[in-house]
């Protein structure tokens, strides 16, 4: 067992005292499941009205029909800045308008993040994806006004063990945050759902990058993070919220550095492996409603399928 003074699993280099040690007791299998609670005034405000989810749910399904086309076309020999090129003209030619594209300054309509980028790779023509490698492909649409954000990790032809271990547990990562997504729970429910289980699994979860509340706007309030923070706000999630779960999983180390030069690709410090998958879910009465279920994950029931393995 981890003594009080050691350092922390989490990769953070303080003592476990000082950093998982509290988290880790609340969150011990010993402690009956966590009551409902009632939303305060301010979660009250962040409920979407039944105009603005009907708005929501067109951009999902619109997003999820985007990553269906461009899903087979994925191979090697493509190259990002084609990946780039048809998800932009798929957008438009549909009417509608890709999020990415001028954001904050971002030049492109997609991230397309290979092998050790953790987010944000900016597609090009001279960037073409090759046998073994994994590469996440993050897509963002806005549909009369409303964003639709969701992203897979394909793995392009075979693969190393190693990497497909870590886009397993990345993919099994991303539906364990959805399903803790519940009326009346903690946000902070969904950090514990997902960073002990990739712990356990030899993984990290990046910190400095997290999901978030979406709507007419691409970031809203609130920080959706996959690790446990104290920063969490206590927020309790009510039918109505509208948010992304979109953990970027780390084979080595959580931390990440961005590139200098462009000022957008992130990396993994260590230089290690790192995958994501990103889906935007509908608070609801029970279970969270995945709002970017594509139209193949709809007709086989399931809100993830990876390499013919389906995350339920
Ligand atoms: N799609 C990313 C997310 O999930 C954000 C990309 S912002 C960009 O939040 F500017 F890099 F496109
Ligand atoms: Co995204
Ligand atoms: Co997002």
């Amino acid at each position: 067992m981890i003594g009080r003074n050691d350092p922390c699993w989490c990769g953070s280099g303080k003592k476990y005292k000082k950093c998982h040690l509290i988290q880790d007791q609340a969150t011990s299998a010993a402690l009956p499941p966590r009551q409902p609670r009632r939303p305060s005034l301010k979660d009250k405000k962040l409920i979407k009205s039944p105009h603005d989810i009907e708005g929501m749910e067109r951009a999902g399904v619109f997003n999820g029909e985007l990553l269906d086309y461009i899903r087979p076309l994925i191979k090697a020999g493509i190259s990002t800045g084609e990946i780039d090129t048809l998800v932009h003209d798929y957008t438009v030619s549909h009417g509608h308008t890709p999020a990415c594209l001028g954001y904050l300054g971002y030049p492109k309509s997609v991230c397309t993040s290979i092998n050790n980028v953790v987010c944000h790779g900016i597609p090009s023509s001279k960037e073409v994806l090759r046998e073994g490698d994994i590469v996440n492909v993050d897509l963002t649409s806005i549909v009369d006004g409303y964003y639709g954000d969701s992203s897979e990790t394909f793995m392009i032809g075979a693969v190393s063990e190693e990497a497909r271990h870590l886009v397993m547990v990345t993919a099994e990562a991303m539906i364990r945050g959805i399903d803790a997504v519940r009326p009346g729970v903690p946000l902070a429910a969904i950090a514990e759902a997902i960073e002990p289980f990739v712990v356990s699994k030899g993984c990290s979860v990046v910190h400095q990058y997290t999901g978030h509340g979406i709507g007419k706007k691409f970031h809203e309030h609130f920080t959706v993070y996959h690790h446990i923070d104290r920063d969490c706000e206590p927020v309790i999630l009510t039918p109505g919220m509208t948010l992304t779960i979109e953990p970027m999983i780390n084979r080595g180390g959580w931390d990440v550095v961005t590139d200098q030069v462009d000022g957008w690709t992130v990396r993994t410090r260590d230089g290690s492996l790192s995958a994501q998958f990103e889906h935007t879910v509908l608070v609801t009465e029970g279970a969270a409603k995945v709002l970017t279920l594509t139209p193949s994950q709809k007709a086989s029931g399931v809100r993830l399928s990876v390499d013919g393995i389906s995350f339920g």
